[in-house]
């Protein structure tokens, strides 16, 4: 079955499943990306352009986990993105200011691209590097599984905060977490604004959303821009990644937090004037953290009945 015909039966089945909007979202934003991003390249942001670098350099490198053609042929898997990629390349090539903050994601970027032009030159390579190299060292050996396991347990949200300000050392760390999370497709559209109060500004008519956005030491503003994303919820769940990495590396530090739902909840305009980010950064969600000045108590979590599913031999 062709490519054009399978994509006309999924249109055909989300239309009489009467998924309009998604249809609707899903090609006005491949429209966008295909077609738009590429002839103005030069009128993205840096961060932008950075994200469909990151974007086609992940499609790419991926094309290359497949055996590569014998004999090699001219379009082979991928290539649209490879494209891509030299296209975006190119234009952060010219970028002077990109070039030096951001020198490792270049390079890491450089090295997908010669790399496909390797693999697609030799018949029959599959570009996947075998586990028992020193870069694929397991994870265990850095943390032990319970350890983790007990951190996510024990986290639980705090509202009530010390008026004591949070290192710029752990802020770096924490920023570093949230930017470390998955994102989909490696779009790596969140963006961390960090805000904090001054103190003393204690108000006493109890804890409400108003007092924490007061009192909390430092806000994390979790912002992504969905104009990079043709996928209507992954801007959400990526903010999310983000923030759960940082709520549990805060811990760690002694600090605990809550997160505070925004998006529609908060007028987005005014918030990304005082956050000065520009008008396609919507904030999903905040992170309010301090040294907690309560003892908070964890709500107690429904059952595995309740909320687990296991499928056991699933069939193909
Ligand atoms: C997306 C999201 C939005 C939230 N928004 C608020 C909020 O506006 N105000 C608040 O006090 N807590 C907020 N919370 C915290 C939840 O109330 C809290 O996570 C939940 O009660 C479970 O408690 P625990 O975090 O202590 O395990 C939010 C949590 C999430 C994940």
């Amino acid at each position: 079955m062709t490519a054009r015909y399978q994509l006309a039966l999924y249109f055909a089945y989300r239309f009489v499943t009467k998924q309009w909007w998604d249809i609707f979202y899903w090609s006005s934003a491949r429209v966008t990306h295909s077609l738009m991003r590429l002839k103005r390249s030069d009128r993205l942001t840096d961060h932008q352009l950075l994200s469909l670098l990151s974007w086609h350099a992940h499609q790419t490198e991926k094309a290359t986990k497949h055996r590569s053609a014998d004999p090699p042929v001219k379009n082979p898997r991928g290539f649209r993105h490879f494209d891509a990629l030299g296209h975006y390349l190119a234009e952060a090539e010219r970028r002077a200011g990109l070039i030096a903050s951001d020198a490792a994601t270049i390079e890491w970027i450089r090295e997908i691209h010669r790399v496909y032009e390797q693999w697609r030159a030799t018949p029959g390579w599959i570009n996947i590097t075998p586990p028992d190299t020193e870069s694929s060292a397991s994870t265990s050996s850095i943390i032990a599984p319970h350890d983790l396991a007990a951190l996510i347990e024990k986290r639980t949200s705090a509202r009530v905060w010390k008026p004591v300000g949070i290192s710029e050392e752990i802020i770096r760390t924490l920023i570093d977490a949230g930017l470390q999370a998955p994102s989909s497709c490696n779009r790596q559209g969140v963006v961390i604004t960090v805000a904090e109060n001054a103190f003393p500004r204690d108000v006493k008519e109890g804890v409400n959303n108003a007092y924490m956005l007061n009192n909390a030491p430092a806000i994390f503003y979790i912002a992504n821009d969905p104009t990079l994303y043709p996928e209507r919820q992954a801007p959400a769940l990526d903010a999310g990644m983000a923030a759960q990495n940082i709520l549990l590396l805060a811990e760690t530090f002694g600090l605990a937090g809550c997160a505070m739902y925004h998006s529609e909840s908060f007028d987005q305009k005014k918030l990304q004037r005082e956050l000065q980010l520009t008008r396609n950064l919507y904030i999903y969600v905040a992170l309010l953290i301090g040294y907690p000045n309560e003892v908070a108590k964890k709500p107690r979590r429904m059952s595995h009945q309740i909320r687990a599913r296991r499928i056991r031999n699933r069939a193909d």
